[in-house]
């Protein structure tokens, strides 16, 4: 008897159609569609629905699993421009199929698949220009900065990862607009959430290396351990990237771990046009960069390059009976916070060996142009306003303020929640200085220049809408 969970003899049939519904959904994402349609009353009544006992018909049920995820927000359409979204890159898909197929697990050794994932971490680092010794696919941005930081923190306090901190004080420094994922590692690690220093951030809002230097030598003097610096390369809120030469500058002369998180930005430094914004990043101790970000495949796809592999052995070797070691060898649980890890590395080694690293690179530089555009568009029209700066990377925060509008920041608040309920662009708000605006971020591969002029009549024909509406002019 065919094992109940096999899909037995519909397994062909299932395999073809499941392909027809991906080949029809990249179809779609060629182009971006007018609305976003969310889940129809029938949709919501079969999410509604209780636990199965008894089989259902495969292909009613994918056809059922395709409508949901065609009714959700999904970030592989080109106009989606909200938060920092990715594109669920088709090559990247089919390399999740495969890799969840086999399931091969990388805690341990598990033959070819380590190999493989070494050799992306080499691409890796040689696409960014950084002298990694080792590294590992992480499911994340967090679990990247946490996992650095770890190493740096017992490379600061030797025997932490036994003791815990035992009353000693340690810090941790980043810029003010660093992303919330250092600062859960400092409550993690058992570091304290308090000893985060927020550097101050200079007019283009990236760290202020003097400021640091500051904050560190006071710490010294109150007998505080400094851990690490985290320097961002993209900052969440306006990509800003911070000075990270002039910050090695410093950390090299205190001996302070310096991690770069490029969640976001670093792949910028593969890109001919912003690489100089990067440099010193060879001088960094370890770094995290978000794949499943801006090298478009599709999440979960980080990873953490470290120039000493002995450092992230530290902080996480171990022996138990149930994972035992071949003489020296380590496994792959020995350097990082996860177990169970499936390959994720093979969706960035298969995009890069299928599209190669050029193709890489021009698709960041037309995400640049796309942001400059938009930039320049906002810039040149008299109701929007920009920030004092072109884009560093291709984040750009922009606010409608037609010169009778008698509340700008409601009015903005309004706009962005209006631009997503239209559908056509989706955009989402940020706080700046305690202002709102709307920050389209453009990290996915399928967006045009077209993509760009028309978000900028989108915003301008619902806010001058909601002003007719709300404002009354002078
Ligand atoms: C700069 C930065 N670091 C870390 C993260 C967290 O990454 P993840 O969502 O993959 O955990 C983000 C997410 O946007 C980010 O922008």
């Amino acid at each position: 008897m065919t094992p109940r969970l096999s899909l037995g003899d519909d397994r062909d049939e299932a395999l073809a159609h499941a392909a027809a519904l991906v080949a029809h959904a990249w179809r779609e994402f060629d182009e971006a569609r007018d609305e976003e349609p969310g889940p129809t009353p029938q949709l919501r009544a079969r999410l509604a629905e209780p636990l199965p006992q008894e089989p259902d018909d495969v292909i009613a049920s994918l056809d059922l699993a395709a409508e949901v995820l065609d009714a959700s927000l999904a970030q592989s359409r080109p106009r989606y421009l909200a938060y920092i979204g990715s594109s669920g890159l088709e090559i990247g898909a089919l390399a999740d199929l495969l890799a969840h197929s086999y399931d091969v697990n990388l805690a341990i050794d598990a033959g070819a698949a380590t190999g493989l994932e070494r050799q992306a971490i080499t691409w890796l680092a040689e696409f960014l220009g950084f002298p990694a010794a080792t590294g590992a696919f992480t499911s994340g941005g967090t679990i990247s900065n946490i996992t650095a930081l770890a190493a740096a923190r017992e490379r600061a306090l030797p025997g932490s990862r036994s003791t815990g901190m035992s009353g000693r004080l340690g810090a941790l420094y980043c810029s003010a607009e660093a992303h919330y994922s250092v600062t859960r590692a400092a409550e993690l690690l058992g570091i304290g959430r308090e000893q985060v220093r927020d550097i101050a951030i200079d007019g283009w809002r990236r760290m202020d290396p003097a400021d640091l230097a500051r904050r560190i030598e006071d710490d010294l003097a109150q007998g505080v351990t400094p851990i690490a610096v985290v320097a961002t390369a993209g900052t969440t809120l306006t990509g800003a990237v911070d000075p990270i030469g002039a910050i090695a500058e410093v950390c090299e002369s205190s001996g302070v771990w310096l991690h770069v998180d490029g969640a976001y930005g670093l792949p910028a430094a593969g890109a001919p046009t912003s690489r100089s914004r990067f440099a010193g990043l060879d001088r960094a101790d370890s770094l995290g960069i978000d794949a499943h970000k801006w090298m478009f495949v599709p999440k979960a796809c980080s990873a953490i390059l470290v120039r000493n592999t002995s450092e992230l052995a530290a902080a996480f070797s171990h022996q138990e009976d149930y994972i035992p070691h071949e003489g020296e060898e380590l496994n792959a649980v020995d350097i990082t916070l996860e177990y169970s890890r499936p390959v994720r590395a093979l969706k960035l080694w298969l995009a890069l060996r299928v599209h190669g690293a050029q193709a890489f690179r021009d698709a960041i530089e037309g995400n640049l142009a796309q942001a400059r555009l938009l930039y320049d568009l906002a810039d040149a029209h008299p109701d929007f306003r920009v920030q004092p700066h072109p884009p560093q990377l291709s984040i750009v925060p922009i606010r409608h303020e037609p010169s009778h509008c008698p509340d700008p920041d409601r009015h903005n608040d309004e706009l962005c929640r209006a631009i997503q309920r239209d559908g056509r662009v989706y955009v989402s708000p940020a706080i700046i200085d305690g202002e709102p605006w709307l920050r389209p971020c453009f990290t996915n591969f399928r967006t045009t220049l077209d993509d760009v002029r028309i978000t900028m009549a989108v915003a301008q024909e619902i806010g001058s809408g909601i002003c007719r509406t709300h404002c009354s002019r002078p």
